[in-house]
């Protein structure tokens, strides 16, 4: 659906995008991070065709990215800061945007009517815009983009500025969309809603897609292993210097009384460790592995390669 390769966009001697490359396939969700000012919203400007690159080719669908592509409907682009006309209702906003579409007047309002049903601001769809909250706003602005029933969503930062609820129905809506056939580019810094939507994630930086990965390979591909043990009678110092000299130890620390063992790569390292823990003795009244978040994973690609 977005087929992008070795785009190059620069501000004056400021080069952003280095041959970007990149591809988001049809009815996926792409989760698009990278930390501020990497160029997630330049790159998503440039695959709604509102800016122009220097070198590179940038494929919507099959075609050039082009100014088109967002009028007659098939992508819809939600910037981050969402314009509106304060002294308009809700639902006269989506009329007016439906207005460029040149559909007769009783479709518009059943579509303008069922996308207020999809974002829930149904009830709202007589009060001005000036007195929506931020995320109603923010909820408008994706119905907004819906209007011309669009295949591609690209949806930049959607979910920031919301609190945790407003956050929470923005990602329901969105897993909703996707069900219902639409591909979804989003980008995100706030991990813990692009670990509960996105099928995939690249990390932008340093002007590329430095890493990505399916976030379900996430644990085993990138990050080591980590156990967490509780035991009913805590290890002797002698057991702790043993388990720390181990080859397949990378670190262990102590929290609350648990401890947590972070492992060296490779499956045979929870073997041994099991193993190891058997050969001491030691009574363990729990272990369980401690799932890592696409946080832990995001700070070590970026961190690790600055
Ligand atoms: N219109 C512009 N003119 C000049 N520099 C810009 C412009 N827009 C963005 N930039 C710069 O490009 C870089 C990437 O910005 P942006 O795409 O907004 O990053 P992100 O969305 O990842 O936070 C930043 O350093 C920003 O200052
Ligand atoms: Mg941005």
């Amino acid at each position: 659906m977005i087929y992008v390769k070795g785009l190059n966009k620069s501000y004056g001697p400021h080069h952003v995008l280095k041959d970007l490359t990149m591809h988001v396939e049809k009815g996926e969700i792409y989760g698009f991070i990278g930390k501020n000012g990497a160029g997630k919203s330049t790159a998503m400007n440039l695959f709604a065709g509102l800016a122009q690159f220097q070198s590179g080719e940038c494929l919507i669908a099959g075609k050039a990215t082009s100014m088109h592509s967002r009028k007659s409907g098939k992508v819809g682009y939600l910037p981050e800061n969402p314009g509106f006309y304060q002294y308009m209702t809700g639902l006269e906003y989506l009329l007016f945007i439906d207005s460029m579409f040149k559909r007769k007047n009783s479709a518009a309002r059943r579509n303008a009517a069922e996308l207020l049903e999809t974002v829930k601001l149904s009830d709202d769809a007589y009060r001005r815009i000036g007195g929506y909250s931020r995320g109603m706003r923010q909820r408008l602005g994706l119905a907004s983009v819906l209007v011309g029933d669009p295949d591609l969503l690209l949806l930049d930062e959607p979910s920031s500025a919301l609190d945790p609820e407003g956050r929470n129905d923005m990602v329901n809506i969105i897993k909703d969309l996707n069900r219902q056939g639409k591909t979804v580019l989003i980008s995100s810094h706030i991990l813990d809603d692009i670990e509960k939507i996105c099928d995939r994630i690249g990390i932008l930086h340093c002007g590329h897609i430095h890493l990505e990965t399916n976030l379900t390979d996430l644990d085993d591909k990138y990050l080591p292993p980590s156990y967490q043990a509780v035991f009913e009678k805590g290890p002797s110092p002698e057991n702790i210097a043993a388990l720390k000299r181990k080859p397949w130890m990378e670190n262990m620390e102590t929290v609350n009384g648990r401890f947590i063992f972070h492992l060296k790569q490779g499956d045979e390292s929870k073997v041994l460790l099991l193993k190891t823990l058997g050969e001491m003795n030691l009574a363990v009244q729990s272990l369980l592995r401690k799932k890592s978040t696409l946080e832990d994973f995001f700070l070590k690609a970026v961190n690790g390669n600055e």
